[in-house]
């Protein structure tokens, strides 16, 4: 899969940088996909399907450097080395639309730890407010995937990133499926270290903070609750 990687420095960074990638994936299937996500005329079924192949994906691109054991296993005829993926995984939706991610990314990694974020956008603000976390006080995850099919401001990224570097999770990589560019620099300066992995970045931020041309409003399309205007 070709990718591009837009690996940003922010200005306050000195030193020598060595987290904080960011890669837009880019494949035919991927943009063939996102297409239909972003057309106002698909309908939430078929969203939720779009959703799901996007975050096959993604996830295929953002786990590409997870580590592995030789394991060996016992074929009808002899023995076959192989490998196992080493450590834990945490997948962490923020609610909701990152619930739509779960699914198809539990299907690759079926061992994953499956812990939930609660934070919706405020409406006047667009500052993210918190409703739902129950990560435990100890035992961090080795590594952590957030999903979420949206990076606006950044503002709900960032506030799951802290909510896991609290946990005392080393690596974070953040799958979202359309972020704005000025949403990703605002990630990558207030949490250098974390790779973030999109299916499309846009130029533009509305005055409402509504990434254009984007898709609408993710959690709405996937659960049909869009509201009449
Ligand atoms: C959307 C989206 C992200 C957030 C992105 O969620 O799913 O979580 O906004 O915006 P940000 O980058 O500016 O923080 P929303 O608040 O609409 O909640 P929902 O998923 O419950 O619809």
């Amino acid at each position: 899969m070709t990718t591009t990687s837009v690996k940003q420095r922010p200005s306050h960074v000195t030193e020598e940088w060595s987290g904080g990638n960011v890669v837009a994936v880019e494949h035919p299937l991927v943009l063939h996909h996102v297409t239909r996500l972003r057309d106002r005329e698909t309908s939430p079924e078929e969203f939720r399907h779009l959703v799901h192949r996007l975050s096959v994906l993604l996830a295929y691109e953002a786990t590409q450097d997870l580590p592995t054991d030789p394991h060996i296993v016992h074929t009808p005829l002899t023995n076959a080395t192989g490998g196992r993926l080493r450590g834990r995984i945490g997948l962490v939706p923020i609610l909701r639309a990152g619930l739509g991610m779960v699914d198809p990314i539990l299907n690759l990694i079926p061992d994953a730890e499956v812990w939930h974020l609660g934070l919706y956008r405020d409406e006047e603000t667009a500052q993210p407010v918190k409703y739902y976390s129950k990560l435990p006080p100890d035992r961090p995850v080795d590594v952590a995937l957030i999903v979420d099919p949206m990076l606006a401001t950044g503002g709900s990224i960032v506030s799951a990133l802290a909510e896991l570097n609290d946990w005392g999770v080393k690596r974070a990589k953040v799958l979202s499926i359309i972020a704005s560019q000025e949403g990703i620099t605002e990630v990558n300066r207030q949490c250098p270290d974390a790779d973030i992995f999109v299916c499309a970045i846009d130029d533009e931020l509305n005055a409402a903070k509504f990434i254009v041309p984007g898709l609408g409003d993710a959690g709405d399309r996937m659960f049909n609750t869009v509201q009449p205007q």
